[in-house]
Formats: C-alpha cells, structure tokens, sequence
C-alpha cells in the first residue's frame, strides 16, 4: 500500500519527512545529511553520547515510556561480557501501526539510531526483532542493512573508524507475548517466548546472559536527529519530562485514520478533532483508548488531556504505545471489550496461572454476556477477575489484560449493568451496527 493512503504527512515532525518511497535508499539518505550524527557520535566517548540522550528527555517509545538514555546508563562499565543492543519491531499492541513506517521509510535513520546507541552502550552487535507478518518492511530493512555493510557505513570499521558492528534481521513467529522484553530475549535465542522474572533486568543479565538494551524503533529513530540539533533543541519540542514529537495511530470511527507525528503533549482533543478530522458521520465520540488497546479507556470529558506519559498516567491511563482508537456513540462496548479480552486470551503466554486462567474466565464472561446470558454479578465479578490478574504476573501482559476490564467497567458501568439485565444491547437497535456475537 502507498505511503499516501497510509501515512498523514500534515504535521512537520522530526522523522515524517524521512518516510515516503525515497528515503528507504541510501543515496538519498546521504543527501539529506544522513550519518553526519553517527559519525559524531563515534567522535564522542560513550558517556558524553549517554549524557545527550538524558538531557533530550526522549523516553521509550514502546510502551512504558522508561528515559532511554537513563536505561542505557545501566549498563555495567568494564563487564568482560559483550553487550548487545535489541531493537523491538513486533509492533503487535492493538491499535499501533507506526514502526512498520519508521522501517519502511526512515530506514537509514534507524539504522544510523543504532549506530549512536551501539556506541553509547559499547555494542558491536545489534538484532533487529521484526514481527513475522511484515515481510515487505523486513525486506526493505535487509536490504539497507546490505547497502550499509557495502557503503562500510556498517561492519569491521564504522564510517572509517576502528568501531565494529554488526546489525541482523530476526523474523518473529507471530506472537503477542514476543513483544514484552524479556520474551523478545528467550525467543531470540530460539526459545519458547516466555518472559523472565525481572531481576535481572536485561540491562545486566539480557541476550544470552549479557547485559543488553532492548529499545523499540521509534525511540532509536530519534536519536540521530538528538545528536545533530542538540538535546535541547528535542527536549524543547515535547512536553515536561516528555521530549521531542512521537508517531500517534489514530483509527476506529475517525474521518482521517491514519499515523501522526506530533508533538509530545498535544491534547488528545486536538488530535481527533484537528488531524484526525473528528467522528466520522457527525456522530458523537463515546469512548477513546488512547495508548493501544491495553489502555484504560477515556470518556470523552477527559479528552483535553496532553498526549505524554505523565498527563495520562495522572487521570489513571497511560499512553503506552500511543495507538488511538476513537469509537462514536453507537458501539456496543461490551462487544469492543470482548474482543479485547479475546486477544489478550489468545496470546497469553499461559506461564502464570492469574493470567492463563483469569484472561480466560474474562472472555468467557463477556462472551456469554454478549449472547444474551449476563447475570448482575457478572458486573461486580468481572472487576474482581481483573484484580486477581493485575500485578500477580511476571510480564505485564497480565495488567494489559486486566486494565480495559477496570476501565470499562468502572467509567461505563450502567452499559454492562443494561446488558446482564436485559440479555441485549440498546446502544446500537436503532443503527447500522451489528454484533461480532449475534445474540
Ligand atoms: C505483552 C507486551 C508486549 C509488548 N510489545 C511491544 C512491542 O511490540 N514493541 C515494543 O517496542 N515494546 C513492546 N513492549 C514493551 C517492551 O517490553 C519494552 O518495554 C520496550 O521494547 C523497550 O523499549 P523502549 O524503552 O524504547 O520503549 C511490550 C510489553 C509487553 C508487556
């Protein structure tokens, strides 16, 4: 599919001019400056590349939003291991379809991110983590990786220093779990993708038992446009303690879906409504899950909030991997949790019992519900469930689980309450909408 039809290039932004057909080819990264930042950074001792990045304020982009350049600080000076740097591609949170362009598009600029973290975190290997469904944009990536070993931009000697690194392509299995860190880890090593008790964090014990970073795409993109305009310059774009812009899927009953760079902190308001081209048929908004679908969800009163990590986590969601889905007056929520729940019982990874059993009872509850069998108590034993799972698992696919249940049950109470009274949904009887489930 075109970049056009996908990609929204209305907003400026940092890395949107690097994504369209061109700038995936070498020459033309090369013309717009590209690898001027690494060989900076090559110039530069570790700490002093460490340094940039904190000041920068760019935060993790994958979904928990930890300070990159802090994670990076933790990796053991002197270790007589060798460190590797992970980049995670699986990009399969509901909702979040922004990496694919990053490798699509800012491909060199990626590449040229690792060169600067590899550097910064002393790695001479780097495996890039791809989701097993993006077969074009692994290609497009294999490919730039070979430009790269042939321009000897990458290799023995880094853009002529005596820097080495490796960077390779490692095609996931299709598996949600493979995302969450420490999976990604057990799985790169030709494991079973199930995830490891946390301590040791990877930064110590990852890859192999060596200290390792693992950082998602979008965060490493960043960092060559951090080392060439300065880390105040990205600190000043975003919001406090929030750096620089970031990529928000808008989807669901929007009039413009599509992927946005913008600002870290823009309201949610302005995103729906300014880019996004409001709800789709004039019809109000109902509910937003503003950070993929393991976000508690937003009312539309709460909409004026800043898109960042902290603003979010203040009114009790987060903006975990920034994917928007804005649904209008006439969705059935119980149908929209239900297949929520479904995914996150599907790709339960089955290790600890909360989650295996818990995510499992969840969907089995909302489905009967959905068929026209709901019990009262399903509404307070539903919360109750959620609760058992949420912070009694090793990974957090757990609370991923468990958080929409909380939020949907908590802020649109009444709907669940009319669906175990009256074994239907009144929402949608008077409109076009149809069940997933037919009662
Ligand atoms: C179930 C689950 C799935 C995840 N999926 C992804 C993913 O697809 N991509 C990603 O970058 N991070 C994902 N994460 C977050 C990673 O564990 C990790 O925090 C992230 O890759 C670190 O990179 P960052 O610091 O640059 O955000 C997932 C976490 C969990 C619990």
């Amino acid at each position: 599919m075109p970049f056009s039809t996908l990609f929204t290039d209305n907003t400026g932004g940092v890395l949107t001019p690097y994504i369209n057909q061109e700038t995936n080819r070498l020459k033309n990264y090369l013309k717009l400056g590209g690898y001027d930042a690494a060989k900076k950074a090559l110039a530069m001792t570790a700490e002093q590349v460490i340094e940039e990045a904190i000041k920068s304020n760019l935060r993790g982009l994958g979904g928990a939003g930890f300070p990159a350049g802090r994670k990076w600080s933790f990796i053991p000076k002197n270790s007589p291991k060798p460190t590797y740097l992970v980049i995670n591609c699986d990009e399969s949170e509901p909702g979040t379809c922004k990496d694919k362009y990053i490798v699509m598009g800012a491909t060199h600029a990626l590449l040229e991110g690792i060169i600067i973290a590899s550097r910064a975190i002393n790695a001479h290997t780097c495996y890039i983590y791809i989701r097993g469904e993006y077969v074009e944009p692994a290609e497009i990536l294999q490919a730039a990786i070979d430009e790269a070993y042939e321009a000897k931009i990458l290799g023995k000697n880094v853009l002529g220093t005596d820097y080495a690194l490796d960077v390779y392509v490692h095609r996931g299995a299709g598996a949600y779990i493979c995302g969450e860190e420490t999976a990604l880890l057990e799985s790169l090593e030709g494991k079973k993708g199930w995830p490891r008790m946390k301590p040791p964090f990877p930064a110590i014990e990852g890859l192999f038992r060596c200290p390792t970073i693992v950082n998602n795409v979008e965060t490493i993109a960043y960092v060559p446009f951090i080392m060439n305009k300065g880390a105040e310059w990205f600190a000043k774009l975003g919001s406090e303690r929030n750096g620089g812009y970031r990529f928000y899927s808008i989807s669901g009953h929007v009039n413009r879906p599509g992927v946005y760079e913008l600002p870290v902190g823009t309201t949610l308001r302005t995103m729906l409504y300014d880019y996004a081209g409001g709800i789709r048929g004039g019809k109000k908004l109902k509910l937003v899950v503003p950070g993929g679908s393991s976000s508690p969800p937003l009312r539309p009163e709460e909409i004026d909030v800043k898109m960042d990590f902290d603003s979010l986590a203040a009114i009790g969601s987060m903006l975990g991997s920034a994917g928007i889905i804005a649904m209008d007056e006439d969705t059935c929520l119980l149908d929209m949790l239900m297949v929520t729940s479904r995914f996150y019982h599907h790709e339960s990874c089955g290790q600890c019992t909360p989650c295996r059993e818990g995510t499992g009872w969840m969907d089995k509850v909302l489905t009967r519900m959905m068929k026209g069998g709901g019990r009262l108590e399903d509404v307070s034993n539903m919360p109750d469930i959620a609760n058992g799972i949420m912070g009694n698992t090793i990974c957090p696919l757990g609370d991923a689980a468990a958080m929409p249940v909380l939020g949907y049950f908590k802020k649109f109470r009444e709907e669940f309450e009319s669906h175990a009274k009256f074994g239907k949904c009144h929402t949608g009887e008077f409109t076009s909408w149809k069940p997933a489930v037919k009662a």
